[in-house]
C-alpha cells in the first residue's frame, strides 16, 4: 500500500506548523465573510476525476471524494435503490470554502460512485448543509417523486432554499420562489432538515440558529410555504458553550411505544472539545418538541471526529441509518490528507434502548459491512496481518482494568483503556498514535465513553482503517470515533486474548 514518505511528511509538518488556523471556517455573521467568486472558473465537477485512491492515510473503507474538502453529509435520500450522498464540498481546493453540494451514490452504503457536483454557489450565496426528501404526492407540484432538497444559501444572510431534481438526484433546478425561509435578521439560521409528521399530514423543517442555541420548527404542506411552529432551547440540558447546528428530529420505537429524538451538532462544545454531536430525547406533537429530563450532554459518539451526523430520508425498512463527517472544526483545516481532506463515517444503524430506566441512543456500523468483510478468523498472537482495513472483536472483562494495545510494525500504537471503576473506554490519541504535529489540538490523551451497560462483559468491535478507528460495543450502547494518522494500519491487537479479525476489502 501507501509508501512511506519522509520527504512528504517533513514538508507537511514543516507546513502546517507556520500556519496557526485552527478553524479554518470563516464565522457566518452576516456578510463577513470574504467575497467570493460567484462563477467557480474550472468548478472540478467529480465524477470524472481519475484516483487510485490509494494515496497515504486514504480510507480504503470510509467514502472519500477522489480529491478536494469535504465536510457535512448533506440531502442523504434513498430513492430506487440508490442511496444519495451529498455532501458540503469545496470544488476548487483542499480547504474549507465555495462550498457547494458535492455527490456520491450507493447501492449498499459501502461502495460508492463519486458523481458530478449537484449544486454549485449562487445567488443565494453558498451551498451550506440541508436535506432531501422525495415528493411522492408531489405536494410541490415538480412532479411525483421529484426529490426536494433544501440548503441554507449563506451569503449576507443564511436563507433556506430549496430545489428540485427530476432525473434522479442528478441534477437539481433551483426554486423561483427562492429563499423559502427568508432571513435578515438572524446571524446563525442553517442546515434545514425535513422531516414528515403523519398525524398531523405536514412537512417539518428543523433548523439550527447556532450561537443562540435554538432549534426552530416550522411546518408546511406543500414543502414551498412554511410556517414557523414552535423553538427549542433548553438552558438546563445543556451548558452555553458550542453552536448548534445540523439538527434532525426522528421518531423512533422505544419499549412498545415511541420517543423523538432530536440531533444536534455542537461546536466547539464536543466531548473532547471541539466539535461533537448530541442527542435530546422526548416529544414531538407536530408543533413542538419536549425534552425529557435526562442527564444531558448525551452524545451519539464520544469520540473526536463524527461530526453534523444525520439520518437518511425515505430509508428501506424505516431504519436510521446516520453518516457523519469523519473529522472535527478543531483541526480539520491541517489534517495531513491530499489531495482530498475528510471522509465520512462509516454508516451507523441508530435504536433507542432503555438503559438505567431511561432511554439511550445506540449506534452500530450498518449490517450491509458483512458485503465487503471476509470470514471471521482468529488472531494468532493479535496479528492481524498486513491489512489496509479491518474488524476486530474483543471481549473484554468490565470487572478489571485493562489496556488493548493496536500496534503496527512501525512500533507507532493507539491505547485503549478499559476502566473498571468508572466503567468506561478511555482511548489515548497521542504522539504514540502516528503523525500528531500537524495541529496542537489533535493530540488528546484522554477520550472517554461510557460503558453504558451493567454487563460483567462486552464484545468490542472496532474497525480500523488507514486514518481512523471507530469503536462500537456489540450492543451499540458505547461508541467512538477516532482520526490517527500511523505510517501503516495497526496490525497486532495486544493486552487481551482471543481477538478475532475479519478482513474489510477496500471500497474502491
Ligand atoms: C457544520 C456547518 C454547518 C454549515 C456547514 C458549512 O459543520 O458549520 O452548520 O451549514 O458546516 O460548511
Amino acid at each position: 500500500m501507501k509508501l512511506y514518505n519522509i520527504l512528504l511528511l517533513s514538508a507537511l509538518t514543516l507546513g502546517t506548523m507556520a500556519c496557526d488556523d485552527k478553524n479554518p471556517k470563516p464565522e457566518f455573521v452576516n456578510g463577513s465573510e470574504e467575497e467570493k467568486p460567484n462563477t467557480p472558473d474550472e468548478p472540478n465537477q467529480g465524477g470524472e476525476v481519475a484516483s487510485s485512491r490509494n494515496e497515504q492515510y486514504r480510507p480504503q473503507v470510509h467514502y472519500t471524494p477522489a480529491k478536494n474538502w469535504i465536510n457535512d453529509p448533506n440531502g442523504m435520500v434513498y430513492v430506487d435503490g440508490t442511496y444519495h450522498l451529498y455532501y458540503q464540498y469545496n470544488p476548487q481546493g483542499n480547504d474549507w470554502g465555495n462550498m457547494s453540494w458535492g455527490h456520491a451514490t450507493s447501492t449498499d452504503l459501502m461502495h460508492w460512485q463519486e458523481q458530478p457536483v449537484a449544486m454549485l454557489r449562487n445567488e443565494w450565496g453558498d451551498i451550506f448543509s440541508g436535506s432531501a426528501v422525495l415528493d411522492k404526492e408531489n405536494v410541490a407540484g415538480f412532479g411525483a417523486n421529484a426529490i426536494i432538497a433544501f440548503y441554507t444559501g449563506s451569503g449576507e444572510h443564511q436563507q433556506q432554499c430549496m430545489a428540485y431534481s427530476t432525473d434522479g438526484g442528478m441534477t437539481y433546478t433551483q426554486y423561483e420562489g427562492n429563499p423559502v425561509i427568508a432571513n435578515t435578521e438572524l446571524p446563525d439560521f442553517r442546515d434545514p432538515k425535513v422531516v414528515w409528521h403523519e398525524e398531523s399530514k405536514t412537512w417539518i423543517m428543523c433548523l439550527a440558529l447556532g450561537w443562540a442555541h435554538q432549534i426552530e420548527f416550522w411546518g408546511s404542506k406543500n414543502l414551498k410555504n412554511w410556517e414557523k411552529l414552535s423553538t427549542f432551547t433548553t438552558e438546563a440540558a445543556r451548558p452555553n458553550i458550542g453552536q448548534w447546528e445540523c439538527p434532525d428530529l426522528l421518531r423512533m420505537p422505544y419499549n412498545g411505544g415511541e420517543k423523538w429524538v432530536l440531533i444536534v451538532s455542537n461546536n466547539p462544545g464536543g466531548p473532547v472539545g471541539g466539535s461533537g454531536t448530541e442527542y435530546f430525547v422526548g416529544d414531538f406533537d407536530g408543533k413542538e418538541f419536549k425534552a425529557m429530563d435526562l442527564d444531558y450532554p448525551l452524545w451519539i459518539d464520544y469520540g473526536a471526529d463524527n461530526y453534523a451526523g444525520v439520518t437518511y430520508s425515505n430509508a428501506p425498512g424505516g431504519r436510521y441509518i446516520l453518516i457523519g463527517w469523519m473529522n472535527n472544526w478543531n483541526y480539520c483545516g491541517n489534517v495531513p490528507c491530499s489531495p482530498w481532506r475528510s471522509a465520512m463515517t462509516l454508516p451507523r444503524e441508530l435504536t433507542l434502548k432503555e438503559y438505567n430506566g431511561t432511554p439511550l441512543l445506540t449506534a452500530a456500523v450498518v449490517k450491509e459491512l458483512d458485503g465487503i468483510a471476509g470470514e471471521w478468523q482468529s488472531a494468532a498472537g493479535g496479528n492481524v496481518g498486513k491489512q489496509d482495513a479491518y474488524e476486530a472483536r474483543i471481549k473484554v472483562n468490565l470487572n478489571e482494568n485493562s489496556t488493548i494495545r493496536l500496534e503496527n510494525s512501525y512500533g507507532e500504537y493507539f491505547d485503549i483503556e478499559v476502566n473498571a471503576s468508572a466503567r468506561k473506554l478511555i482511548a489515548k490519541r497521542t504522539a504514540s498514535t502516528g503523525e500528531v504535529k500537524f495541529n496542537n489540538l489533535f493530540s488528546l490523551p484522554s477520550i472517554q465513553a461510557p460503558f453504558n451497560t451493567d454487563a460483567d462483559e462486552i464484545e468490542l468491535h472496532i474497525v480500523a482503517d488507514c486514518s481512523s478507528v471507530e469503536i462500537f460495543s456489540a450492543d451499540g450502547t458505547c461508541v467512538m470515533t477516532n482520526l490517527v494518522y500511523p505510517k501503516e494500519t495497526y496490525n497486532v491487537i495486544s493486552g487481551v486474548d482471543n481477538v478475532e479479525y475479519r478482513k474489510l476489502n477496500s471500497i474502491w
